[in-house]
Parts: C-alpha cells; structure tokens; sequence
C-alpha cells in the first residue's frame, strides 16, 4: 500500500491539493494501477487529519477542502493517524506536503518511527531545503554563484532604531531593486520586489509577518532556469526548463493563475546547460538533498551569469508544474516518473 499525505498547515495548502491529485491520477493510471494500491491522509488548514475515505473524496473532487464539514474530521484532538492502518500494509510513505509543517522536514521526522520507506529526503535535506537563509550560507561555503544577499535575524522589528539600522544597512551594502523574503516559505508568499528606500519597511513587515528571520537579495534582471533531480546514492538531472512570465517577477499569482511559457530544454548555449545540470547535483548533495528535487537557477540577462537560487525538496507536481514536464523531456513521462520515485525510495 502506497501512502499519499497532502493539503497541510501551510500556506501552500492549495498547491498541495493540485500536486496530490496530479499524483494520484498518475498512480492509478492504466500502466500503474495493477502494481500500487494508493491511500490518502489528507491534512486540512488547521492541521487535522482526515481517514482515508474522505481524503480521496477531497482528490477526486467529491467534498471541497474549504467545506470540509468539522463534523467529519477525524480525530481532531490528536494525531492519531496511524490508528486503523495495519502497519504490514504500508510500502511507501510519499509526502507531497508543500511549505512549512511538510517539506521543512517535520512529516519527515513522523514518518520515521514507522520504519517505512518515503519519496523524497531526509529531515536535514528537507529543513535546510526550506530555509533560505541556512540554504544560501552552505552555498556560500562552497563558493557556489548566488546574488549578494544580506540577513536579519534576531531583530526586533517592534524597535524602531533597529529598523533604521536595518534600513540603513540594505542602503549601504546593496543595489536596488531588492528582493525581502521570509527565510521560511515557498511559492513567492510574503516575498516583496523593493525599487526604493520608501518601499522597504513595508516589505519588511510583510516578510516579518511570516518569519521573524528575513533576507534581502540584490534584485538583477534575470531568467529563470529550473533543472529537476532524482536519484539516491547517485543523483541524475533531468533537462534544464526556462520559464517566462509576463508579471515583472515570478510572483504567486504568475506561478499558479497565468499561462506562462515554459521552454524545454532551455535555449542557453551547451556549456553553461552542463554546467547549470553540475551545480543542481552539487547543491543537492551539500545539502543532503535526495528522491526528488527541483533546483532553481537566475541566469543574469546582462552577463549570461549563473546564479544558484533555491533548491525545493517537494516541487511542484500540478498539470502545470515545470517538474513533472522536466522529467517528461528528459524521457520519464509522469506515470513512469511516479514510479521510479518509489523505486527509488526502495533503492531498486
Ligand atoms: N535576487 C533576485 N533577483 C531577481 N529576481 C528575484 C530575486 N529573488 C527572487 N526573485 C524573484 O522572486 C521569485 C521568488 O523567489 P524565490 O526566492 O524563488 O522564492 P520562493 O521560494 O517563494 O519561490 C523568483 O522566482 C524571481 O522571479
Ligand atoms: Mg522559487
């Protein structure tokens, strides 16, 4: 039996959603549904935990997430969601949690202490996965090309004097535009593009409102090159994807309400493709980072610079994510892809 847990307390709980049910279909394909049987947890906003009856209903289409009659909900005092599943009837573990409480390592850290196998990594891989700031000092260790950056943490953004020290600081060590982030969250939430010492404090807030630790990159004119990995002991890279949108940036309503075009393999000359498929494995393996990935890249419109961006442990798995099209180039269409995933988490 094949486990699927998804939706989650984060707020990529409806990209969740869209990744699991791509997911499912996929599992139950008519080249798949003879060797998986798939169940479902399905985690609600306020982190209860659904059986698995009511959590299909949810992948195919039967009940709303958003209406999800408190009533149904299973167990809501406690996490017991092990109860009613024979533990010889799990094979695989597959998370498809995106954000906080899911691809920063906590499922992770659950599922471990039923001995079971899972798509995807570790607790370090999937925690330094998730946190920028943490993410972008190993890179740094390793000399690896990112923008310049600066962090805040441990800041009380309460204080008016420390804002202006930090305002201050961003002045004097950056250029504009800059980009301000939560050190902590994923699909472009709570992330602000800063033109001028007016804009910041705003920014600032608004970043600060998700996590209390905060970065602040040099914003360049760049594209936007994603590469995916799978893969355990040795780690293979799919073909490189460009994606272009019309907003100025790749921000939430871009990723998930416009049709952006997606280019694969990426038109960029042979020698920096090889490299760029170099770093991605490189950045993985600095990170304990395995199972599957997808690692994101700026290529510097001026300079034809490679900068590392992030490394996302749970990518993106909708109809339209650029992970599942990667592998699809790369000759892995997306019922053979979620096969190999559990093939992999068995090191078959
Ligand atoms: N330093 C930067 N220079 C140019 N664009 C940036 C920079 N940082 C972020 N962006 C824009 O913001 C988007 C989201 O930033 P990212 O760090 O990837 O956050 P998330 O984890 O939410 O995807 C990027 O895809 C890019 O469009
Ligand atoms: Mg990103």
């Amino acid at each position: 039996m094949y486990w699927f847990i998804f939706g989650g307390n984060s707020n990529e709980h409806e990209v969740s959603i869209s990744s699991a049910k791509t997911v499912f279909q996929a599992f139950n394909s008519e080249i798949n549904k003879e060797r998986y049987t798939v169940k479902t947890f399905y985690i609600n906003k306020y982190g209860d935990w659904l059986d698995s009856h009511l959590s299909e209903k949810i992948l195919i289409g039967r009940i709303e997430n958003n209406k999800t009659n408190k009533q149904e909900i299973f167990n809501q005092k406690k996490i017991n969601f092990l109860d009613g599943i024979e533990f010889q009837n799990i094979d695989v573990w597959f998370p498809l949690l995106h954000g906080f409480n899911g691809e920063d390592g906590s499922i992770h850290g659950l599922l471990r202490f039923t001995k079971k196998p899972l798509v995807g990594c570790g607790i370090i891989g999937s925690a330094l996965g998730m946190d920028k700031i943490l993410m972008k000092t190993i890179f740094s260790n390793l000399k690896l090309p990112q923008v310049n950056y600066l962090v805040f943490q441990n800041e009380d953004l309460n204080d008016k004097e420390v804002k202006n020290k930090i305002i201050n600081e961003i002045l004097k060590k950056l250029k504009f535009p800059v980009f301000v982030k939560p050190s902590n969250s994923g699909s472009s939430l709570g992330i602000s593009k800063v033109k001028n010492e007016s804009e910041i404090l705003q920014a600032l807030e608004k970043a600060w409102g998700i996590d209390q630790r905060i970065l602040v990159e040099e914003g360049l004119e760049v594209r936007e090159i994603e590469c995916g990995i799978i893969g355990k002991s040795k780690l293979l890279s799919s073909e490189i994807g460009e994606v272009i949108y019309e907003s100025d940036w790749y921000d939430y309503d871009s990723k998930y309400y416009s049709d952006n075009q997606i280019t694969i393999p990426a038109e960029i000359d042979s020698k920096v493709t090889k490299e760029i498929k170099e770093i991605a494995i490189q950045s993985c393996k600095a990170l304990n980072i395995f199972g599957f990935a997808r690692v994101d890249f700026f290529l510097e419109k001026s300079s034809n610079k490679i900068l590392l961006n992030e490394i996302n442990t749970i990518p993106g798995f909708t109809k339209n994510s650029m992970f599942p099209m990667l592998w699809k180039a790369s000759g892995l269409n997306i019922e053979q892809l979620v096969a190999k995933l559990v093939d992999i988490s068995l090191d078959l």
